[in-house]
């Protein structure tokens, strides 16, 4: 199993603090953003990691990560050239995929708690994908489960009328078919490869499982979530609890 994060995209929801660094290099708790999706996947045992993100950044993102021997895992860096969607970011891993099942965190995502248990989940699937959800107070921010007691029916991308008040969060399970799904999707309304429209390929195979998370989550690409992602990790000295 290989662990992707994405930390492209333009931040542009936390400008000023995002025109001269990449949001993902921000603080959180004691710190960089960016720390916390690799801590989770190699607290998964999930060790050969990609990194993605934009051209200007890339440096950065380079300077403050290194090799991964701080971390204990290995990474490999690539280069989105332009903000096209989570989908699009994506798809630049299928030759480091190589087959495998993958694990994608978005970098803006903090979970209070491991996403070990959920990988587990994965690992016993048979096919298909698993996608992580949690009941949230503003859903109509998010990608929203629609879903009865064993099946997610629907996923929408931000709905004026959220259907339920659990919400996508930025951690995608998948198997091998994942960069074809990706190849049938086209840009949505905003331009960009959508995550929502992929995952919604997988509920029309009957193959898209989902785990119930505990603990606390928050994204972190506003500034109202990026203080929440500080209480959070301030809480646990940037410790992630299993
Ligand atoms: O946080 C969970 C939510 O993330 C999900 O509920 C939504 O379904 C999903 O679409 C996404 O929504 P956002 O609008 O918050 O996504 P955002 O554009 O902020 O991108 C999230 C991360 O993905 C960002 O930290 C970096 C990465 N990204 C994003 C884009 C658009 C890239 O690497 N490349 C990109 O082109």
């Amino acid at each position: 199993m290989k662990g992707i994060i994405l930390a492209g995209g333009k931040g542009t929801r936390l400008n000023p603090l995002t025109e001269i660094t990449n949001k993902h290099l921000l603080p959180v708790g004691r710190e960089p953003m960016i720390w916390h999706p690799v801590k989770q996947l190699v607290s998964a045992g999930i060790v050969d990691l990609m990194v993605i993100t934009s051209t200007e950044h890339m440096g950065d993102v380079v300077n403050s990560l290194g090799s991964g021997r701080r971390f204990g895992c290995e990474f490999t860096y690539r280069v989105q050239e332009q903000a096209g969607g989570i989908a699009e970011a994506l798809s630049l891993a299928e030759r480091f995929a190589n087959g495998e099942r993958i694990v994608v965190l978005l970098g803006d995502n903090i979970f209070e708690y491991s996403i070990k248990p959920y990988v587990r989940e994965f690992e016993k699937q048979e096919k298909g994908a698993r996608v992580l959800i949690k009941e949230v107070n503003e859903p109509e921010h998010y990608g929203v489960a629609a879903l009865d007691e064993k099946q997610i029916l629907e996923i929408e991308e931000k709905p004026n009328k959220p259907k339920s008040n659990f919400a996508v969060l930025g951690c995608y399970m998948y198997d091998n078919q994942i960069f074809d799904i990706i190849k049938q999707t086209g840009p949505s309304a905003r331009g960009e490869l959508e995550i929502t429209t992929v995952n919604n390929i997988y509920i029309h195979k009957g193959q898209l499982e989902y785990s119930i998370i505990s603990g606390r989550w928050t994204d972190a690409g506003t500034f109202q979530s990026l203080n929440q992602a500080n209480r959070i990790l301030l809480e646990s000295d940037n410790k992630i609890l299993q």
